[in-house]
């Protein structure tokens, strides 16, 4: 679709299939004429906008222009996951109720991940399930958390603990949106999809290698290449696992000592911290030497691997704030357990035996950790840097 009117962009449009469920993804370059027409397509009575803080502050017209002449409203909270909560959740849908929302009403989504996950609980829960529609904001949510059918608030206990799946009925993505995000933000979603690269598409590393080379990883038409890439990959492991639960595993590359580094560098540097996305490059570094160290991963794997991430910005190796030891007491409590037959020593971890082909086990792609694995691989990325870490491989190698 071609257009010279201002917010009218050039439109890419893809259907993605997860399970039973296709709704198309829409996305171009300054196209926010574009999103309000598909929009009014809907024929709601209400658009109910779920953003946060930062978005409102940054796109205060941003709800009214894209609503046209239909009726809207914008439910927004302070940033981060304090949103994700159940007092947040009940107290968005008693105002969205108050307002007169129906079952023709629309919940938008309307910046990151999180009042992404935000939004597709209260559309599932609102009459047992209203229409979605996502504007993702940051790259994470865009190429990541959209092209997953996972919605979630956290609790007390731990992270993403309260959910269900639900579809959207479109996403639209305008990556001039991306144009305001802090550089930490935009590496994050790129991280996911070096993961992605790695894990299930080695055939896209030359376009990722290009994209790195180009030096403006907010350009558009590196945007929009990494849309498409991301939306190839992450599709072609759950067009057939709705849930994340078998072949959709591996999109987990990188996450069990990834996750654990996050927590523990926010527990000691708050938001200071790594980004999700860097924090899982690390952890993918972490996955690769416990590869390498079993003989699967070749040195240029693991080398390949340090390009990657140290391309995307992100410093290759453990944070001085998090030690070894705190990962792994928090990996112990790693949301893949129970995958696997029960091992009171070993983590089930997503491992690749080359790019884009993980090790399996019963079907799954998982393998059972040993902790003292896990150590020699946190200890090895704690010292290093890539020259050295990657010193270190080819020393062992006799190179
Ligand atoms: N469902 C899934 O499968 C899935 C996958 C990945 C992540 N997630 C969830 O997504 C969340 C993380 O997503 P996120 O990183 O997008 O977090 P986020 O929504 O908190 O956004 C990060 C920060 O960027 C700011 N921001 C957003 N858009 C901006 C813009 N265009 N310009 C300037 N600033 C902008 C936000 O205000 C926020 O401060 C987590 O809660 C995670 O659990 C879910």
């Amino acid at each position: 679709m071609n257009s010279t009117r201002p917010g009218h962009g050039r439109l890419h449009s893809r259907t993605i299939r997860i399970g039973d469920s296709a709704f198309p993804y829409v996305f171009g370059d300054d196209c926010a004429g574009e999103i309000a027409d598909g929009l009014a397509q809907l024929n709601a009575d209400l658009l109910i906008f779920v953003t946060d803080d930062r978005l409102r502050e940054l796109y205060p017209e941003v709800p009214a222009r894209l609503s046209g002449r239909t009726p809207h409203l914008v439910l927004t909270h302070p940033v981060g996951e304090s949103m994700k909560t159940m007092t947040c959740l009940t107290s968005h849908l008693d105002t969205a109720l108050r307002a007169g929302a129906t079952r023709r009403s629309v919940v938008v989504s309307f910046g990151g991940g999180v009042p992404g996950n935000l939004a597709g609980l209260m559309a599932s829960l609102l009459f047992r399930g209203a229409r979605l529609v996502h504007i993702p904001t940051t790259t994470i949510a865009a190429m990541d958390s959209v092209l997953s059918l996972k919605q979630a608030i956290n609790t007390p206990v731990g992270k993403n603990g309260l959910g269900t799946y639900y579809a959207p009925t479109a996403v639209y993505t305008d990556v001039r949106f991306f144009g305001t995000l802090p550089v930490r933000e935009l590496r994050s979603g790129l991280c996911e999809m070096a993961k992605n690269c790695l894990a299930i598409r080695p055939d896209a590393i030359p376009g990722l290698r290009a994209v790195i080379a180009g030096g403006d990883l907010a350009a558009p038409a590196a945007l929009h290449w990494l849309l498409e890439a991301s939306i190839t990959a992450k599709t072609e492991v759950t067009r057939d696992d709705t849930y994340e639960r078998r072949r959709g595993l591996v999109l987990e590359y990188g996450h069990t000592a990834g996750h654990a580094i996050e927590l523990c560098d926010h527990r000691a540097r708050g938001a200071a911290g790594l980004s999700h996305g860097a924090a899982i490059a690390v952890g993918m570094l972490v996955a690769a030497h416990i590869s390498h160290a079993r003989g699967w991963l070749s040195d240029d794997a693991v080398s390949l691997h340090y390009e990657l991430v140290t391309g995307l910005g992100v410093e290759p190796y453990l944070p001085r704030t998090v030690r070894p030891e705190d990962v792994l007491r928090v990996a112990a409590d790693d949301n893949k357990r129970g995958y696997l037959d029960p091992d009171p020593d070993a983590l089930p971890f997503v491992l690749l035996r080359a790019p884009g082909r993980p090790a399996m086990t019963e079907g799954l792609p998982l393998v059972p950790v040993s902790t003292a694995e896990l150590r020699a691989a946190l200890e090895v990325v704690a010292r290093g840097s890539a020259e050295t870490a990657t010193a270190n491989i080819h020393q062992r190698a006799g190179r």
